[in-house]
C-alpha cells in the first residue's frame, strides 16, 4: 500500500471510522470539503477555523449527510496566545481523549507582487497564519497525537515550494518552511513513534484563494475541491500507515 499514488486512492466506506481528525481552515475552500469527506468516512471532526457562522455551515452539512457529530473550535492564528492554544488541546482532550489526524488547510495568499513591492505588514501575517500557526497548532497537538495508535498529520504545500516563481512572495516562501517544517518533524518521528507526517500539494483547485490569484481564469476550468480528496483521505487513514515524510500530488 505504501507505493500506491495518494491521488488514486479510493477510501472504503468507513475508512475513517471512529478516527478523530481536526481541520483547520474548515470554514471555506479545501478545508470544507475535507471535513465533510472526513465525516462521510466515518470520522469525527474538529472543525477549526476564524469565522463561526462558515463553521456552523459545515457542521450542519456533516449532521445533514448522516455524519458523526462534528466538533467547532474557533480560532483566528492571527490573534490567538498561548491561552487560546492550551483551551483548544484541553477541550479535544475532554471530548475525545485523543487526537488521530492533524490536517493543516488554513492559509492566506498575501500579496501577488514583486518582492520590491510587498508590504511588510501582509508578508509578516501570511508567515504567521501558514507558518508559525502552523508549528505552534502542532506543538501543542502532538501530545495528543501521541496518544493515538496510528496518527497522521498532513500539512498543505504548493506548486510552488520547491520552485518559487516571480511575483509569488511570502506565499511561496512560506510553503518551503512547511516543507521544512514537514520534513524537520518527520525525521522527529520516522521510527519511534506511531506518527506520521506528510504534505500535499492540491494543485490548482476552485476556490476563493484561487479566484483570488488568478482573477482572470474562467473558474470553470479549474478542478473542484473533490478533486484534491483522494490524497488527503489516503494520507489521514490507515492505508498510509508506514509513509512519513514526503510530499505528494493531489492531482
Ligand atoms: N486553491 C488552490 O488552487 C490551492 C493550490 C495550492 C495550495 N493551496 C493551499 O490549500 C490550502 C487551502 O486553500 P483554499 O484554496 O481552500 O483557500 P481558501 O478557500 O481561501 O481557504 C483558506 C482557509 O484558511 C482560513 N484562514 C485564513 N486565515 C486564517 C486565520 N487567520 N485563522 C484561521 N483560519 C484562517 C480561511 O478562513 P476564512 O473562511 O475565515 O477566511 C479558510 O478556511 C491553503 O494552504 C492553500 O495555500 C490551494
Amino acid at each position: 500500500m505504501a507505493d500506491q499514488e495518494p491521488r488514486d486512492y479510493v477510501a472504503v466506506p468507513g475508512a475513517l471510522q471512529d478516527r478523530v481528525i481536526l481541520v483547520t481552515g474548515a470554514s471555506g475552500g479545501i478545508g470544507a470539503e475535507l471535513a465533510r469527506n472526513c465525516a462521510a468516512f466515518g470520522a469525527r471532526v474538529v472543525l477549526m477555523g476564524r469565522n463561526v457562522k462558515k463553521l456552523e455551515s459545515v457542521y450542519d452539512s456533516i449532521l445533514a449527510a448522516g455524519g458523526p457529530r462534528p466538533s467547532i473550535a474557533p480560532l483566528d492564528f492571527e490573534k490567538a496566545d498561548a491561552s487560546h492554544y492550551s483551551a483548544l488541546v484541553d477541550g479535544v482532550r475532554g471530548e475525545f481523549g485523543h487526537l488521530d489526524g492533524l490536517a493543516h488547510l488554513a492559509g492566506q495568499l498575501g500579496e501577488v507582487a514583486p518582492i520590491e513591492h510587498q508590504d511588510v505588514v501582509t508578508w509578516m501575517r501570511v508567515m504567521h497564519v501558514n507558518v508559525n500557526a502552523a508549528f505552534i497548532l502542532t506543538q501543542a497537538l502532538l501530545p495528543l497525537l501521541r496518544l493515538s495508535q496510528d496518527a497522521s498529520i498532513v500539512f498543505t504545500t504548493s506548486g510552488v515550494s520547491q520552485r518559487a516563481r516571480a511575483y509569488w512572495g511570502a506565499y511561496a516562501v512560506s510553503k518551503f518552511a512547511i516543507e521544512g517544517l514537514m520534513q524537520v518533524l518527520a525525521d522527529e518521528t520516522d521510527t519511534l513513534t506511531s506518527i506520521r507526517v506528510n504534505s500535499v500539494n492540491p494543485g490548482r483547485i476552485r476556490t476563493s484563494m484561487r479566484a483570488r490569484a488568478y482573477p482572470g481564469e474562467d473558474a470553470g476550468s479549474v478542478p473542484l475541491p473533490s478533486e484534491a480528496m483522494p490524497a488527503y483521505l489516503y494520507l489521514l487513514g490507515p492505508a498510509s500507515r508506514g509513509v512519513t515524510g514526503r510530499r505528494f500530488d493531489a492531482q
